[in-house]
């Protein structure tokens, strides 16, 4: 169990980014060249998860320097596109064809109801204590009925130690209240990223008002030899590395957890 708040987390994790953005884009070029959901390289224009964006408006979460809003505003030109990362060193090196706002998915700066269609790949979710609070935030903007696609680590992974051979095959970690920390030498956080478990995906989906439309769990392609940290071909054939949700906000808000509590004794 850990006791890392939301905000201790937003704030490692942006020093974090800020300090990684330059070694994080030198290393990934090809992925980072267009809209890709994940080191699986499931390109957005192949697989179609987001459907037809043609006058939508379109909202990213974690986006980064905004390779997937680019690709989007590209293609979509009647499409609004805006996008939001917690860190500017990511969010500085966006292209310019969208606005990047700088934002933690815990407070998104935008009105209620203003967005059809909301995203992420890998943005913000793996590195937040919390699921439900942050969904509750993204159901804030969304319209009801709107769309939200998410991809994630697979909460299968993290029984596995981080490792792209032999090593990275053993299961050797619980399933169960996982997280991976760093600290500096005063013991100050300087990195957080949480296990959410299939469990509390669907739990916090439900929560927040939206239902599940679908779930994939990209394989790894057979020509893809690329290594990506503990990512590689090895373990793609063997287990997957990623899950993407496809959610609907439902037309009714689920009931606040407050609410019981509201009703005077003896009410149903
Ligand atoms: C793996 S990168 C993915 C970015 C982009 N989708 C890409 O493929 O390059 C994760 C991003 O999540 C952002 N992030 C982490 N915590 C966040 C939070 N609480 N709110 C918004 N963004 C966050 C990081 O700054 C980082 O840019």
């Amino acid at each position: 169990m850990h006791n890392i708040s939301a905000d201790d987390a937003s704030q490692a994790n942006r020093r974090w980014w800020n300090s990684d953005a330059d070694a994080y884009h030198e290393a990934h070029p090809e992925y980072l060249q267009s809209f890709f959901w994940c080191p699986e390289m499931l390109a957005e224009a192949e697989a179609h998860l987001l459907g037809d964006l043609k006058d939508k408006r379109v909202l990213e979460i974690g986006c980064g320097s905004g390779p997937c809003s680019s690709w989007i505003a590209e293609t979509f030109p009647s499409a609004t596109v805006i996008g939001f990362d917690i860190s500017a060193d990511m969010v500085r090196r966006s292209s310019g064809t969208f606005p990047a706002l700088l934002a933690d998915v815990h407070r998104i700066p935008l009105a209620a109801n203003s967005m059809d269609v909301a995203f992420s790949a890998f943005g913000a979710f793996p590195f937040i204590p919390d699921l439900t609070v942050a969904l509750r935030e993204v159901a804030r903007v969304l319209r009801s009925g709107g769309t939200l696609v998410i991809a994630a680590n697979h909460p299968m992974r993290w029984i596995f130690e981080d490792f792209p051979d032999e090593r990275g095959l053993i299961a050797t970690n619980s399933y169960f209240e996982q997280h991976y920390v760093e600290s500096d030498e005063h013991g100050e956080l300087q990195y957080a990223e949480f296990q959410h478990t299939m469990a509390d995906w669907i739990n916090a989906f439900h929560a927040a008002g939206f239902s599940i439309e679908g779930m994939t769990e990209p394989t790894w392609p057979e020509d893809l030899t690329t290594t990506w940290g503990q990512w590689s071909p090895l373990r793609g054939k063997i287990f997957p590395g990623t899950v993407i949700f496809q959610a609907r906000l439902s037309e009714q808000l689920p009931p606040s957890p407050h609410q019981h509590r509201l009703q005077p004794p003896g009410a149903q």
